[in-house]
């Protein structure tokens, strides 16, 4: 039997400090339920003290994991984190609390400015006193890629004396080669008193391309908790994937002596619902859950497959719940096969709501003919995001072409139901859509990117419109919407991004 290895997700944490991946409590909710599904041991759930809105987001998932996972709360190695954090899991059944100081000489003597035997002494009041709060205690050494081994080793130790449960060992800044890193856990391994009885865990980040690598090779020398984020988000270029560790690790258990309970067939669903609510899109060519993952395009490569699949195939795409079958809907496919195909897809419905989803559905259906798994996807996100909208799009008319200038009426309804009816022109359609909406909801911003794509094949493939908007305080906030027409769409990702800022200034209080 091979080591069961813990797979702590912080796509809630780390990976929402990927600039424009900020999520709001309701959303955070989404992905934690996604989270508990795919069966992941430990969900990091936020950094209670930073914000009214991550306090109540740990409050909220510890409600919803139940005994499913451990539910974690990140903090400084500072009193009134400690005390956030443990106030926001009185929720959870099965707590943690993640505290921790920078340790290499870097962090030390520039960032906190404070010696070795300082830091070691934070360490141990902070693993202490978080011990008072709960049980299950995370110390982490940050940057200790870079750290002197002789002092990571010894606050490690300090750390594991004073209660820690878990000790993190992370290269924070990606800056480490895989076996380097490897050698760094397999030396702490050695010589750390009391190490054999806590999980050692790593979290390692992408900044030379290797989180990955890092976090395998750290598995091998004894590690037996990978840190790793949904679609690699995180800070700067990100953390260590998890559907790239699941997967290597199902690939290579015997020779990694490893496993893990993640429920694989539900990797591509949870990287699109990340993706969706984030609105940072997967790159095609991403191993494991990209567009192009199982594609082939040259003709000899699609000869080898057709011939046997694991010619160019080492996954199953069905194993990480990519393809499978191939049924197209259309305006004539009655509720029992939408019902049917939505539930392969992995969305179930109340009765009432699944009326609506039909609705939406025809009117999909009566545009373009054949309805793709991509559509229904589009229409179940698109119905999510507007349920939970400050400000909901009613009607939107444009006139445009040459010469006219072009003017847009647009219709918004406001969270009491009132109607907002109002009319500007711009320099073309989507410019003229978004100065209306300017004038109705009134938040001041900057737009920073707008991009539109297609998500189906055909002239009349849904057209899925992302934009960035910058707020005053500098925050990016991402918004995505879909629609036949795509200045609908322009509508509807603006609108989403402008709800998202909203959202964010309420929940900061
Ligand atoms: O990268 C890092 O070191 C972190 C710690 C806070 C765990 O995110
Ligand atoms: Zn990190």
């Amino acid at each position: 039997m091979t080591r069961p290895i813990a797979i702590f997700d912080t796509t809630l944490r780390d990976g929402e400090q990927s600039p424009g991946a900020s999520m709001n409590t309701a959303e955070k909710l989404l992905v934690a339920e996604e989270l508990v599904n795919l069966g992941v041991d430990v969900i990091e759930a936020g950094f209670p003290v930073s914000s009214p809105g991550d306090f109540d987001s740990v409050r909220e998932v510890g409600a919803i994991a139940g005994d499913a996972c451990v539910v974690c709360g990140l903090t400084r190695a500072v009193d009134r984190d400690i005390e956030v954090a443990a106030e926001a899991l009185e929720t959870a059944k099965r707590p943690r609390i993640h505290t921790g100081l920078g340790v290499s000489p870097s962090h030390l003597k520039d960032k906190l400015r404070i010696t070795e035997d300082e830091a070691l002494e934070r360490a141990v009041h902070a693993v202490a006193y978080a011990k008072s709060f709960v049980e299950d205690v995370e110390f982490y050494a940050e940057d200790a890629g870079r750290a002197d081994e002789e002092f990571l080793a010894r606050i490690c130790e300090a750390a594991i004396k004073a209660g820690a449960t878990v000790l993190n060992i992370p290269d924070t800044t990606g800056y480490n080669l895989p076996w380097d890193f490897g050698e760094r856990i397999r030396n702490l391994m050695g010589r750390v008193a009391g190490i054999e009885d806590v999980t050692v865990s790593v979290h390692t980040h992408n900044d030379l391309g290797m989180a990955t690598a890092l976090a395998l090779e750290a598995v091998r020398a004894g590690a037996t908790q990978v840190e790793c984020t949904i679609n690699g988000l995180g800070e700067r270029a990100g953390n260590t994937s998890l559907e790239e560790v699941v997967m290597a690790i199902r690939m290579h258990g015997e020779e990694l002596d490893a496993h893990t309970h993640v429920v694989t067939q539900r990797l591509t669903r949870a990287s699109r619902l990340v993706s969706s609510i984030t609105g940072i899109q997967v790159q095609p060519n991403k191993a494991i859950v990209g567009a192009n993952a199982f594609a082939h395009s040259s003709g000899i490569h699609q000869d080898g497959v057709l011939k046997a699949r694991d010619t160019y195939e080492i996954i199953d795409p069905a194993d990480v719940g990519a393809g499978g079958s191939q049924i197209v809907l259309s305006a004539r496919s009655g509720h029992a096969a939408l019902r049917h195909r939505m539930a392969e897809l992995g969305f179930s419905f109340e009765d009432a709501e699944f009326e609506d989803v039909y609705d939406a559905f025809l009117e999909v259906a009566d545009k373009k003919r054949l309805v793709y798994d991509e559509d229904l996807v589009s229409i179940v996100h698109e119905r999510r995001r507007s349920e939970r909208a400050l400000w909901k799009l009613k009607a939107v008319q444009v006139s445009c072409g040459f010469p006219l200038t072009p003017t847009a009426t647009i219709i918004l309804e406001d969270e009491r139901g009132r109607q907002h009816k109002e009319a500007a022109w711009g320099n073309g359609p989507v410019d003229a859509v978004y100065k209306v909406v300017d004038k109705v909801v009134g938040i001041k911003n900057d737009l920073s990117e707008f991009s539109v794509k297609a998500i189906t094949r055909g002239i009349d493939a849904l057209g899925e419109v992302t934009v960035r908007v910058v707020a005053q305080d500098g925050r990016i906030f991402v918004g995505h919407g879909s629609d036949n027409d795509i200045v609908v769409s322009s509508a509807r990702a603006y609108l989403n991004a402008l709800n998202r800022l909203l959202s964010a200034e309420r929940e900061q209080g």
